[in-house]
């Protein structure tokens, strides 16, 4: 699609009030979109939206809470009209041992990294099929290889690509569907981690990681911008130096 061809397209993006979500919408915003950025961080996502200027709007949303996205979307209907992509960016990995103490970290991330991401979808699907649209659903390379420690986290990934499969079949040629799997990113995506070594742990590897946020928005741009005739369906993004 010609840089023309992106100017006004709507982009519906969750979890923007941090990492690879603020850094989409920056990316789309500076390519020529209209930006939603929903979050629970009302603050960072209006300072996103100012940030921006014209042409930005911030929805606060929570991706388990239908209701927020039922909202979310009437208000980007009243703003912009309807909705040409949406990226299922939201989520939260808080690995560590397999245990029933952390049986609540497991219900957090099924809910927010898969039916999340299912509910704005289903949320958004009639306003995406209007006239074309792209579904980006972020996956991890978590959704191609599982490690110890990080078993439901990998389950919320691997499910993430067997529906994103099957949606790519179903809702073709009205909407094109896109897998995106980073490694290692550089976000504050670890800090969450409840399990207290393991956040130790993996707070080491991400303060040296290289991938920033920024690699993977570009990305994403990249694929929005092939054009209609041609899907990438999906992008495996690993750090150069990632053996995992
Ligand atoms: N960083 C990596 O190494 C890496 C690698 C592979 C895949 N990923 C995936 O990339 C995506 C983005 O993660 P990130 O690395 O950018 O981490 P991040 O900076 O922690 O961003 C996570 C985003 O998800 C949002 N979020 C969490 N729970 C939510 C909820 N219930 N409702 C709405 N939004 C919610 C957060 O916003 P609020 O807290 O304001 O709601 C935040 O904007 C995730 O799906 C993650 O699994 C990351």
């Amino acid at each position: 699609m010609s840089q023309d061809q992106q100017q006004g397209r709507v982009a519906v993006i969750t979890g923007a009030s941090s990492g690879i979500g603020a850094a989409t919408a920056r990316s789309l915003h500076a390519a020529g979109y209209r930006v939603a950025l929903l979050a629970r961080r009302t603050d960072r996502i209006k300072a996103l939206a100012d940030e921006l200027g014209d042409g930005a709007v911030a929805c606060s949303a929570d991706v388990t809470d239908r209701d927020s996205l039922v909202a979310a979307a009437e208000q980007v209907r009243q703003e912009f009209g309807g909705t040409d992509v949406l990226v299922n960016n939201a989520g939260v990995m808080l690995l560590g041992p397999f245990s029933a103490e952390r049986r609540a970290d497991y219900r957090t991330m099924i809910e927010v990294n898969l039916l999340g991401a299912i509910t704005a979808t289903e949320v958004f699907l009639d306003q995406l099929k209007d006239g074309g649209g792209d579904l980006v659903n972020i996956s991890s390379v978590a959704g191609r290889v599982a490690n110890a420690g990080s078993s439901v986290y990998a389950a919320t990934k691997f499910g993430i690509n067997g529906w994103s499969e099957s949606l790519r079949k179903e809702l073709l040629p009205d909407v094109r569907v896109t897998v995106i799997e980073p490694g290692v990113v550089a976000t504050e995506l670890p800090t969450h981690i409840t399990h207290e070594a393991t956040r130790q742990g993996a707070q080491q590897l991400y303060d040296v990681a290289e991938v920033t946020a920024e690699d993977v928005a570009e990305v994403i741009t990249f694929a929005l911008q092939r054009p209609r005739h041609l899907a990438v369906h999906e992008i495996l993004l690993r750090p150069a130096g990632q053996a995992l």
